[in-house]
This record gives C-alpha cells, structure tokens and sequence, in this order.
C-alpha cells in the first residue's frame, strides 16, 4: 500500500481557510490533519469544536484529528460530532488508555495513539492491537514550523518491528519537522503518513509540495 499524505491545518492561512480546504481537496492528499491544544498539555492553544464542524462540511477527505489536551476522555463524542473520522490521543495524557481506546472505536472513529519524541516506543506493546495507528512525535508538541528531531528514525525502525509482530494492519504516522527534504528517508525508515505543516502551507505551491511529498525522489 502506499503511503498516505496528511497536510496539518495549523499552518494554513485561516482567513482562507476555504480556499486552502480547497486545495487540499484537489491535491493529492489522503487526509486533513487537524491539531487541537488546549494551552494545558502544550503552551499554544489552536482551534476547537466550532471550526472543526466548519473544516467538516468543506473537505471532501477524513479528518485526522490530533489531540493536545489533557483529559481527552470528556470530549471524545464532542470530536466525533465535530466531524473526526480518526482521533489520536496522547499516552502521557491517558491514564486508562485501554479504556480511551475503546471508547474511540465504539464511537466508530479510528483509534490512535499519539507519543511525545522522550516516550519510549516500548511502552506501546499492550495497546498496538486494539490502535489503527500510531503517530510519532518528531517534534515537541504545540507549535508549526520546528525542527525535525533526528531520533524519530530510529523510533520509526522499532516500531515497525513490534508491528510486524503484533499488529501488521498499523498504521505508523509521523509528525513534525517533516517536508520535501526528510519525506523519503521516513518512509524507508516505515513510516506510512507523513503529517505536514509549514512544508506544504508556507511553500510557494503547496500542491505541488503534496504532489512530491506523494511521490518522493
Ligand atoms: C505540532 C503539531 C503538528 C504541526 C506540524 O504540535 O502536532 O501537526 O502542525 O507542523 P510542521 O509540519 O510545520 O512541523
Ligand atoms: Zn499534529
């Protein structure tokens, strides 16, 4: 299968923000990555339900929604109505991740899990059955346009081993710091959605940046 493109939100022009749902719509991308902070778990604060709804009603392709907040668990059904098709949770915020998950799913969303570039990938074993995917953190969580953090390759490899073992169907997502440059080694490394920011939304032609990030040298 190949690999799936999911430009992040965060960095698109929000007083156009049609136009850039629009041209992710006609681009080549597989998803719509939508960061939500809540100025708790991470210092910034992003957006929240109402113009999630109206990122909903114009893209014509799921919405990945990644959860910065901390108690994720009171708002999992809000997502859901707000229009996530796959939700993503952190592991350093979920202290009854099995149950988070679980909930997740009944709620007929993809069920992911999320961990900061310090958490250990090992600490996933227990939970990579019952996950869609997992997103790695290759930057530290709350803001676009910072540098990739080089130990994601290596937590990428790990990964993909315990995959393999235990949940072949997985999904491995990276996020941060990723762009033309890094795309291709990534997806060597197993990565099988490149997340993407200030790459593609300050790029001179973002379509064009999804188009090579789809296809990389
Ligand atoms: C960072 C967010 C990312 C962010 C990536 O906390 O999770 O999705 O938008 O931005 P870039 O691609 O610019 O690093
Ligand atoms: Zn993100």
């Amino acid at each position: 299968m190949s690999h799936l493109v999911a430009p992040s939100l965060l960095s698109a022009n929000f007083l156009q923000l049609k136009d850039e749902i629009d041209m992710v719509n006609q681009s080549e991308a597989d998803l719509f990555h939508v960061d939500v902070m809540d100025g708790h778990f991470v210092p910034n604060i992003s957006f929240g339900f109402s113009i999630i709804k109206q990122i909903k009603s114009q893209a014509e392709k799921p919405l990945d929604v990644h959860l910065m907040i901390s108690n994720p668990d009171h708002y999992l059904r809000d997502f859901k109505d707000a229009g996530a098709d796959w939700l993503s949770v952190h592991y350093e915020t979920c202290p009854h991740l099995h149950r988070t998950i679980q909930q997740i799913h009944n709620l007929e969303m993809k069920p992911g899990v999320v961990i900061n570039p310090h958490t250990h990938v090992e600490l996933l074993r227990d939970i990579l059955p019952d996950v869609g995917f997992v997103l790695l953190m290759s930057v530290n969580p709350g803001f676009g346009g910072q540098h990739f953090i080089e130990n994601a390759y290596r937590r990428i490899a790990a990964l993909r081993e315990m995959k393999a073992a235990l949940n072949p169907d997985l999904f491995i997502e990276v996020d941060g710091g990723v762009g033309t440059g890094n795309a291709a080694a990534l997806l060597e490394a197993g990565a099988d959605i490149l997340v993407a920011g200030s790459a593609i939304f300050k790029a001179s032609d973002p379509k064009a940046t999804i188009k090579k990030l789809k296809n990389p040298a």
